[in-house]
This record gives structure tokens, sequence and C-alpha cells, in this order.
């Protein structure tokens, strides 16, 4: 189980020490997330925030790229110290020559979708990608509330993994907290982004535990690798 803060929730006083105080508590990916005001009504931080964080902690860096024109951005990502990128399949067209230019750069590709976007147009990439970001609240600010239509997305992305002997991770990102965490481990996710329910709680490291304990007692994969690997998955429980 992959435990990722969103740094959107941390305090942006003071930036860095938040990203190591993540690193100390536990941490296994650091999440941050990039907003254009444009794709999503908000503007969060760029390249320049990565750039400060990346000699702080040797933790992976997911940049989520919640913008319209990604193409001008991955580059400076990558410069930057992004290990992974993530872009979002609502680009359409856009998504292949983006996840080939991701690849060209070294990165691991991450490709995410909105509530209200069907799984189908998620299909034709998933043999091309390291993850999929089931978005579970409308990207565009932390806090928000969960949104429990997007379990059968999960599961649809576990049911895909299986049957097409794929080996991508299963992400969640907005509205986790311990409880939601589980239902969405319940559905088949394995990497688990959460801002408020991380960075608002008293002890950072405590929280990070329990969200980890709450997403393997009730994941159905039984076995777990840094690399997962379809032999250990069996079909998700009932929600
Ligand atoms: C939402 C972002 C999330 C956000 C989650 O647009 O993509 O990563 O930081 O925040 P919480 O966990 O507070 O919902
Ligand atoms: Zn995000």
């Amino acid at each position: 189980m992959i435990i990722a803060p969103s740094l959107l929730a941390a305090d942006f006083a003071c930036f860095g020490k938040e990203a190591q105080r993540a690193d100390k508590a536990g941490a296994d990916w650091l999440h941050m997330d990039i907003m254009d005001g444009h794709f999503v009504p908000n503007i969060s931080f760029g390249p320049d925030a990565v750039r400060v964080v990346r000699p702080l902690t040797k933790l992976t860096i997911e940049a989520h790229l919640m913008c319209s024109r990604p193409e001008i951005l991955l580059e400076p990502f990558a410069k930057a110290g992004a290990d992974r990128i993530t872009i979002h399949v609502e680009l359409g067209e856009q998504v292949t020559p983006l996840i080939w230019k991701i690849r060209s750069l070294g990165k691991k590709v991450g490709l995410a979708i909105n509530p209200g976007t069907a799984m189908s147009s998620l299909e034709p990439f998933l043999d091309k990608v390291d993850l999929v970001l089931v978005m579970t609240v409308n990207p565009g600010f932390g806090g928000q509330s969960f949104i429990t239509e997007t379990l059968p997305k999960i599961q649809q992305a576990f049911s895909w993994r299986a049957e097409k002997n794929l080996k991508y991770r299963i992400e969640v990102d907005g509205g986790i907290n311990f409880q939601t965490a589980a239902e969405c481990a319940r559905a088949g996710a394995d990497t688990f982004v959460a801002g408020t329910g991380l960075f608002g709680q008293l002890s950072l490291k405590r929280a990070i535990a329990k969200m980890r304990k709450m997403a393997k007692e009730n994941s159905p994969i039984k076995e777990l690798n840094v690399e997962l690997d379809n032999s250990f998955l069996s079909t998700p429980r009932n929600l």
C-alpha cells in the first residue's frame, strides 16, 4: 500500500519542512497538485515548488497535472525532479503524445479520470500507463467530501487489471480519510492520496500508519510488492 500525502494541505509558509515532516512520518510518496486556473478553477504551484522539495527528501514525488496544456510543463517538472507525472484522460487526443513524452523523459506515467468521465475513455490507454488515478472528488480544491459513486470505477480498474494481465497501480485522490481509504481499498485501490485527511491530524506519523493499516486490512490483494504482480490478485470483495 502506498500512502501519498498531498502537499496542497500542508503549511505553505514552510513547504520544504512540511515535505520533510511527511518523509519522517513514514509517507511513501509525496503528491503535488498542479492547478493551472483553467483545467480547474484554482491555481496552486509550479515546477519551482518541486525543485525546492527535491533535495530535501528521497521520497518519490508525484506531480498531478490538472492543467489544460501539460505539454508545456512536462519537461520543467521532469527537470525539477518529479519521478512520476500524472495527466488527465479528459485531454482526449492529446493523451497519447503526452504519455510518450513523459516516457521519453524517463518518468512513470499516471492517467487520471474525473468523477464525471466514463471509464471507457480510459480503456485504450491501460497498457500504456503505470498508474490509473480515479479522482474521488471533482479536482480543484482540497478538503472536499468523497464521492461514493466513484467506487465502481475503482472496481472496474481493478477487474480490467486482472483481466488484461496488467500491472498499473490504482490510486485514489480526494476526500480520502481513514474510512474512505478502507472503502477504496475494498474496491481495489492500492495507492492513497490524502491532504486534509492526513495533514489535518494531530500526529502525521500516526495518521499515515493508521491509513496504511486500514488500507491493508481491507484490500483484496493479499500480498504486495512495490511492483504489482497480478498473481497476487483476487476478485474484489463486495462493497
Ligand atoms: C484535488 C487534488 C487532491 C487534493 C486532495 O483536486 O487533486 O490531491 O489535494 O485533498 P483532500 O485530501 O483534502 O481531499
Ligand atoms: Zn491530486
